[in-house]
C-alpha cells in the first residue's frame, strides 16, 4: 500500500527503528526494493532523485513507482530525494509523491530556511512529509571545508528545526554519498544529542559501504531513515558482468537482468534487517 512519509517516519521515531529507503531509476531496480520489502515484511522508501527523474521520466517513476506501491503487501512511501527546485517538489506533489526532500543544504541558513518553508507551505495541508538538510553530507557535495565545518551542528539543528518545524532531517555525521575512500567514521554522540534535541525523525544520507552493525548503531542512536542507493548500483553491475562472462553472447534482456534484480534484493534484505536495530516490530498499518 502507498502511504504517507509522515505517518512512517512518525511511528518509526516512536518505536526506534530506521525505515530503509533506496533509489529506484527503473523497474528492475523498484522490483528488487519491493520484493526485498515484502520477504522481510518490513516497510520501505522508494526514492527517487532528479537524476534519476530526468532519465526515466516523471510519469513514468510516477506510474511505476506508485503502482507497485499500491500493489505491494507492506507499507511504500514514495519519496522525492534531494530536491533541489521548488518546482520539481511540486511536481512531486501533483503526481502523487508522498514524501518530499528540498535539499537547500548548501545555502546559508536563511535561505535554506526560507526554501524549506516555501515547500513546506504546500505539502503539509496534503499530509505530505517534507525532509531537509543541515550540514554538507560528503562524497558529491564534498571537497570544499574541513569536518567540523560541515558536520551538523546541534545548536543550528535546533535553530533550524524551530523555523521550519520540517517533518524530518538529514544531518551530516560523518557519512559520504557514492563509494568510501578510507574508512567510515560516524559521529554517534552528535547523533545523539540531536535526537535528545529534536523532536522529529532524523535521516542517514550515504549509507552504501557503512558496515551493517555501524547502521543498526546509528538507527539506536536515533536515526529514522537511512538512505542506501550506491550499493545497490554496484550489485547490478557486479550480476551483469558475471553473467556476461559466464554467458557470452546472451542478449535476451530478462535472461541479463533476472540476476541482476536477485542481487539488489539480496542487499535491500541486508539493509532492512540492519535498520530494524531492535526486536520492536515493523509497523502495522
Ligand atoms: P549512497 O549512494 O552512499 O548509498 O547514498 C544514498 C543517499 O544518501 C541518497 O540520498
Amino acid at each position: 500500500m502507498l502511504i504517507s512519509g509522515k505517518q512512517i517516519l512518525q511511528h518509526a521515531y516512536e518505536n526506534g527503528y530506521a525505515v530503509p529507503a533506496f533509489n529506484f531509476a527503473n523497474m528492475e531496480n523498484l522490483q528488487a526494493i519491493i520484493e526485498g520489502a515484502e520477504e522481510m515484511n518490513a516497510p520501505v522508501i522508494i526514492q527517487t532523485t532528479q537524476g534519476a527523474i530526468d532519465y526515466a521520466g516523471f510519469e513514468y517513476l510516477a506510474d511505476i513507482g506508485i503502482g507497485a506501491a499500491q500493489r505491494s503487501r507492506v507499507p511504500v512511501v514514495l519519496h522525492l530525494d534531494h530536491g533541489q527546485k521548488y518546482e520539481y517538489c511540486l511536481k512531486a506533489i501533483q503526481l502523487g509523491w508522498t514524501s518530499i526532500m528540498i535539499d537547500s543544504s548548501l545555502e546559508k541558513l536563511a535561505e535554506n530556511v526560507r526554501k524549506v518553508n516555501e515547500v513546506i507551505k504546500i505539502a503539509r495541508p496534503l499530509g505530505i512529509a517534507v525532509e531537509a538538510e543541515l550540514g554538507i553530507i560528503g562524497g558529491k557535495e564534498d571537497d570544499l571545508k574541513s569536518e567540523q565545518d560541515i558536520y551538523t551542528e546541534v545548536k543550528d539543528a535546533v535553530d533550524f528545526y524551530q523555523a521550519t518545524h520540517c517533518d524530518a532531517l538529514a544531518i551530516a555525521v560523518g557519512t559520504a554519498h557514492g563509494i568510501y575512500k578510507g574508512t567510515v567514521k560516524i559521529d554517534f554522540n552528535r547523533i545523539q544529542e540531536i535526537r535528545e534535541k529534536l523532536p522529529i525523525p532524523l535521516v542517514l544520507h550515504g549509507s552504501s559501504g557503512v558496515p551493517l552493525e555501524m547502521v543498526s548503531q546509528a538507527v539506536r542512536c536515533g536515526i529514522n531513515k537511512v538512505n542506501f542507493d550506491t550499493e545497490l548500483k554496484l550489485a547490478n553491475l557486479q550480476a551483469l558482468q558475471t553473467f556476461m562472462t559466464k554467458n557470452p553472447g546472451v542478449y535476451d534482456i530478462r535472461k541479463m537482468y533476472r540476476p541482476c534484480r536477485q542481487a539488489m534484493k539480496e542487499v535491500v534484505k541486508a539493509k532492512i534487517e540492519a535498520c530494524k536495530a531492535t526486536n520492536k516490530s515493523w509497523v502495522v498499518l
